[in-house]
């Protein structure tokens, strides 16, 4: 029997007993689907996959994207695993080095939002024992809650512009970037897109802030003065450390997390000689909304 160990905050649980390089079976498959529900990142240690067996777990809930910025940085073979990492081999980087070193929701910017980004955590930096590059979040259902009602009535029916240019732009623009400026391919596949600022979450029924600093350019149908406003005010909100919990990595930790209701932000406090090393796969919200 697997069991649920949740954090101590309101994002965050640990499930144990569940191979991940197996098939699921259809209990576990419901657990976890309650899981990210509740919990919204999950974090299951001691895994050994292959990119085949990433893949087949990350695809159990729902159909996997393959990033317009992968580039070159994918497993051979395996479009939809990317890699994330800042070591390099002959000079040459071996995956996409800066990967979300900023607040964002993944995949935001596309017509069909992300539910789960699936992590796979090859190799962990540490410096005097301590890991370094955790992965933080914000819990987007408790940031909802706690907006006054002024401004929940205010967002209930708004919608709002996310741009995948907003956030790679800025971190092009950031001393050493190695990222080039998007093509126009990368463009037209990616155009800026319009979702509700106030999102059901399919598992929890419950209200979630679907904004995000690093996506968000603009709420629509409103002036660009009283867009400003807002999103001045709610991104400063959302970004309360109240809401805010981390994971602290280690090798072979598979960690799941639900993107209609976190923000993540990946934490750049290791230098270019700590390695950190991981596969990604990112399930589309395809499945969980039918
Ligand atoms: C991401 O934003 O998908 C990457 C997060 C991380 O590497 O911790």
């Amino acid at each position: 029997m697997p069991g649920i160990f949740p954090s101590e905050h309101s994002l965050g649980c640990r499930i144990e007993g569940i191979d991940l390089s197996k098939p699921l079976n259809h209990y576990d498959e419901s657990l976890i689907i309650d899981a990210f529900g509740r919990f919204g990142v999950v974090c299951f240690p001691n895994q050994v996959l292959g990119p085949a067996q990433h893949k087949a777990f990350a695809s159990r809930f729902g159909s996997l994207e393959i990033n317009v910025a992968a580039g070159p940085y994918t497993v051979p073979n395996h479009p939809e695993v990317m890699i994330l990492s800042n070591e390099t081999i002959d000079g040459k980087p071996v995956g996409l080095g800066d990967a979300g070193q900023d607040w964002h929701t993944d995949m935001s910017y596309s017509t069909t939002i992300a539910f789960l980004n699936v992590l796979y955590a090859l190799r962990v930096p540490r410096r005097n024992g301590t890991a370094l590059g955790d992965t933080e979040f914000l819990d987007m259902c408790a940031a909802y809650e706690d907006l006054p009602h002024g401004i929940k009535k205010e967002i209930e029916d708004l919608t709002a512009t996310h741009d995948f240019d907003k956030f790679w732009s800025k971190m092009v623009s950031l001393p050493g970037s190695k990222r080039k400026p998007l093509s126009d391919e990368q463009r037209a596949a990616k155009p800026p897109v319009s979702h509700p600022l106030v999102l059901h979450h399919p598992i929890s029924k419950r209200k979630a802030l679907y904004c995000n600093v690093g996506y968000v350019t603009r709420i629509d149908n409103i002036s660009e003065t009283e867009s400003d406003k807002l999103l001045q005010f709610l991104f400063r909100h959302q970004l309360k450390e109240e809401f805010k919990y981390a994971h602290s990595w280690t090798e072979g930790d598979v960690l799941a997390w639900d993107n209609l209701w976190t923000m993540h932000n990946a934490k750049a406090d290791y230098k270019a000689t700590e390695i950190r090393s991981m596969w990604r796969c990112q399930t589309m919200a395809d499945r969980i909304f039918l």
